[in-house]
């Protein structure tokens, strides 16, 4: 189960995540690695829908899973189907999947093993998986907090490109690309990593000291450039 409840924050999490334009970023790049024949797929933690929709608008049929009874709340209207369940037990038969996508999943998870040996359950031969890989590494990048943050930056994440091809290539899932996306709105200011710092939710080996002297820097109160994100795509290898 997790560790955050999104329910609690579900009603805002749209307006805090960047919105519409994060959202038709995201899918527009989702969109971009899916073959054209591609129909259907299913939006694992889809959240409040609001990359799902996005990916309905342009013309997918979305089934949206998630854990968050709240999230679905919001997802309901967006998307063609909308469950709860956990993304690592689906409610759906193997092999049925066209293709499947998890925007900002695997970043939360301890293990992305049993979700990604889920997903290569339900995917049929040939189908795609498309993830965000490596998410806290887009953070901060090119600003001046990433020379201070570089070294508390953890080495091994459960969401790291090479974990997630590696477990998937144990279940015959091979790389077929990948593509990046804006976090508009993601940028964050030295004040606001100061204090993740300082709750250990982020950097957080880098304690007091890593804190203040984010806090020293020129403008600490304003955002630094909005991150790039990176999606990986993974197809399921062919029969025969
Ligand atoms: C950061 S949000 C991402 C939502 C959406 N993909 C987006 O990009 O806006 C993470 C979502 O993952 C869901 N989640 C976390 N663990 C899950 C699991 N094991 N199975 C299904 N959903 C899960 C949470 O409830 C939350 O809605």
């Amino acid at each position: 189960m997790l560790d955050y409840d999104y329910d609690d924050e579900a009603a805002r999490y749209d307006e805090s995540r960047g919105g519409l334009p994060r959202a038709r970023a995201a899918a527009e790049a989702v969109a971009g690695l899916l073959p054209r024949r591609t129909r259907t797929l299913v939006d694992l933690a889809c959240g409040t829908g609001i990359v799902g929709g996005c990916l309905r608008e342009a013309g997918y049929t979305v089934l949206g899973v998630d854990l968050s009874a709240g999230m679905l709340h919001q997802a309901a209207g967006r998307l063609d189907a909308a469950v709860r369940a956990d993304a690592r037990a689906l409610p759906l038969a193997p092999g049925s999947a066209e293709a499947v996508t998890a925007v900002w999943l695997l970043n939360l998870v301890d293990d992305a093993a049993p979700f990604v040996a889920e997903v290569a359950r339900v995917l049929r031969p040939g189908g795609l998986f498309v993830t965000t890989v490596d998410k806290s590494a887009a953070h901060a990048r090119g600003s001046d907090m990433d020379a201070l943050l570089d070294p508390y930056r953890p080495v091994e994440l459960p969401d790291g490109a090479g974990r997630v091809t590696a477990l998937a290539a144990a279940h015959d899932l091979r790389p077929h690309g990948s593509a990046r996306f804006t976090g508009h709105g993601q940028g964050r200011s030295p004040r606001e990593v100061a204090a993740r710092v300082r709750e250990g939710s982020q950097y957080a080996a880098g304690g007091e000291d890593l804190a203040r002297r984010l806090e020293a820097l020129p403008r600490p109160e304003e955002p630094r450039p909005d991150p790039t994100y990176t999606l990986l795509a993974l197809r399921k290898r062919n029969r025969g």
